[in-house]
């Protein structure tokens, strides 16, 4: 038998946060979170959400810190973060632009639509998965059905829905995201 170490390493997605630190405002209000619950561990996708507000993804730091905190084991906090697609696990860009691809959506040209914002601003329209632009101002990414298959193509900007988005309609949203100022 070899003597070799066994090298059963897992891909972990989560990225490193070398200058992860909790405010105090953060942590008062992830402290009141809990007071919610009769468990502290039923706050776990508040925290995340909090955690993902401030610094705008979930680091390997904030699942251990959260992990920490409501007195679970990392895995526990990693298993949510990696199910739900709303938690972003690297930065994403200034404006969110998630464009449904289900199939009502699909069929009403959001294929289309996802390649038009990739075109515009110089990202791989055949790439998998998120994309963001060089300067951190655009993040671009297919998502699930939105749940308003009736008005299709359907896409969010950030937290703002969009319904019945033509090439047109989203040049417009593009030059809002443009035309707000830097905070
Ligand atoms: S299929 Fe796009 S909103 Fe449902």
């Amino acid at each position: 038998m070899s003597d070799a170490p066994l090298d059963h390493g897992i891909p972990n997605p989560l990225r490193e946060q070398p200058d992860f630190a909790i405010p105090a405002p953060l942590e008062a209000e992830i402290n009141e979170l809990i007071t919610h619950y009769p468990q502290k561990r039923s706050a776990s996708l508040m925290l995340l959400h909090a955690m993902q507000e401030h610094f705008g993804h979930v680091s390997r730091q904030a699942v251990e810190w959260i992990a920490a905190k409501l007195e679970l084991q990392p895995i526990n906090v990693y298993e949510l973060v990696t199910f739900y697609p709303m938690f972003h696990l690297k930065p994403v860009g200034k404006h969110h632009l998630k464009v449904c691809r289900t199939l009502s959506c699909a069929l009403g040209g959001s294929h289309k639509l996802h390649e038009h914002f990739c075109r515009k601003l110089g990202l791989d329209p055949h790439a998998h998965g998120a994309q963001t632009t060089k300067d951190g101002q655009f993040t671009v990414e297919f998502v699930e059905c939105l749940a308003s298959c009736g008005t299709a193509p359907v896409m969010m900007c950030n937290d703002t829905f969009h319904e019945g988005v033509s090439e047109k309609k989203a040049d417009e949203i593009l030059k809002q995201c443009q035309q707000q100022p830097s905070p």
